[in-house]
């Protein structure tokens, strides 16, 4: 990645990797590779070689499997073209020099993807009936630590069998019509539509067909919405499908915009259905407009949309955006709360200002 590529994503943390991008570099339907955020876990990015690398499956299946790249290069691929999120994106920041509550919102992106799917590797293997969950382990590998005890683990995580056997759950080799770059998962990674981005297992070298759920760290001990604290309460609903969100990705929060018309615009999705409507609002949610949507519903892909606006008056003004889906499930005012803030889907906030000619008095 050259520095000034990298200039195009803002870095969170540079160990482990961890870096997204600006709302506003969010200008179109497919984000192209340089701007694709990232999200690593380890410090360790696993440098694998095509030559060398293999695919192991086994587990609950009856032809226990190893492939090399070409294997999988050989057989019959799909491209699709699938929104990534990651679960903690939009969660709220403390660090200074926020004065107020800030939001990081650009753990999003949209990629073309191609592919094996993974349903096609299954059926060679021959699922045996006990078979209940895939889980899929990354070359990467790290140190956690819980209770105090410190322990080395690889990134693994798990999907029940009707989700890693939808047909569009891919094995991706390709991104945006180019092999995978090594921070994407070269050279092969899962790619799981509609769920957030957690799922989507980078650098995959081994599958494993489970008779019993997976209970690994990454399954059980994160990517859980857990209520803890004095109102702790039994419930651990894993983090799963995209909840309905939209986001504004121009103007840019705090941005000065010129009287006349001004196109707000921005990207919606979900993961339980399709987006069917995006309302704006100009003044802090007390009346909505519909927003256009710019195309067709693509399965698995976000929408995007479009509200001209017409900045009649000088003033401070309170942006909005609200997606709704085909199942009528809608972004809630409030954050919803659990532990570790994931899944942040509240109603996107910002505030734009059209100037006068003169000074405005404070
Ligand atoms: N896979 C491995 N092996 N290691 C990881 O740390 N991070 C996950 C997922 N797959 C991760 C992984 C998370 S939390 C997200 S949001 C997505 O990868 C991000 O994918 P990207 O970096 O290609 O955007």
């Amino acid at each position: 990645m050259s520095s000034e590529k990298a200039s195009t994503l803002v870095s969170l943390s540079d160990d482990p990797l961890c870096r997204e991008s600006t709302l506003t570099s969010l200008d179109t339907w497919i984000t192209p590779t340089e701007r694709f955020y990232i999200r690593n876990h380890f410090s360790d990015v696993p440098k694998l070689d095509r030559a060398t690398w293999r695919l192991v499956i086994d587990g609950e299946i009856r032809h226990p499997l190893t492939l090399n790249f070409d294997d999988i290069l050989a057989l019959p691929s799909h491209e699709l073209v699938i929104t990534m999120e990651c679960a903690g994106n939009s969660r709220s920041y403390v660090t200074p020099p926020a004065e107020g509550l800030a939001f990081r919102h650009g753990a999003v992106s949209t990629g073309r993807w191609k592919g094996v799917p993974l349903d096609t590797l299954l059926e060679q293997a021959g699922l045996k009936d006990t078979a209940a969950e895939v889980m899929f382990e990354g070359a990467d590998h790290g140190q956690e630590e819980e209770d105090g005890i410190a322990f080395d683990l690889n990134y693994r995580r798990s999907l029940p069998l009707e989700k890693a056997r939808h047909p569009d759950t891919l094995l991706a080799y390709e991104m945006n019509g180019e092999g995978l770059t090594t921070d994407h998962g070269f050279p092969l990674r899962l790619v799981v539509p509609r769920w957030y981005g957690m799922a989507s297992v980078k650098w995959v070298t081994h599958i494993n067909v489970l008779a019993q759920p997976f209970d690994g760290f990454f399954q059980q001990r994160r990517y859980v919405m857990i209520n803890e604290g004095p109102e702790d309460t039994p419930d651990r609903e894993p983090v799963a499908e995209l909840k309905v969100k939209s986001l504004i990705a121009n103007p840019r929060h705090g941005e000065v915009v010129q009287p006349g018309p001004a196109t707000i615009r921005g990207f919606a999705w979900s993961g339980v259905g399709d987006v069917t409507r995006v309302e704006v609002s100009s003044d802090g949610g007390s009346n909505w407009q519909d927003a256009a949507l710019l195309a067709e519903a693509i399965p698995n892909a976000w929408r995007e949309w479009e509200f001209v606006w017409e900045a009649s008056r000088p003033g401070h003004f309170i942006f909005m955006a609200r997606a709704t889906d085909s199942r009528g499930n809608t972004q809630p005012n409030n954050i919803p709360w659990n532990f570790r803030g994931y899944a942040n889907h509240a109603i996107h906030t910002i505030a734009v200002e059209v100037p006068t000619s003169r000074a405005i008095p404070s």
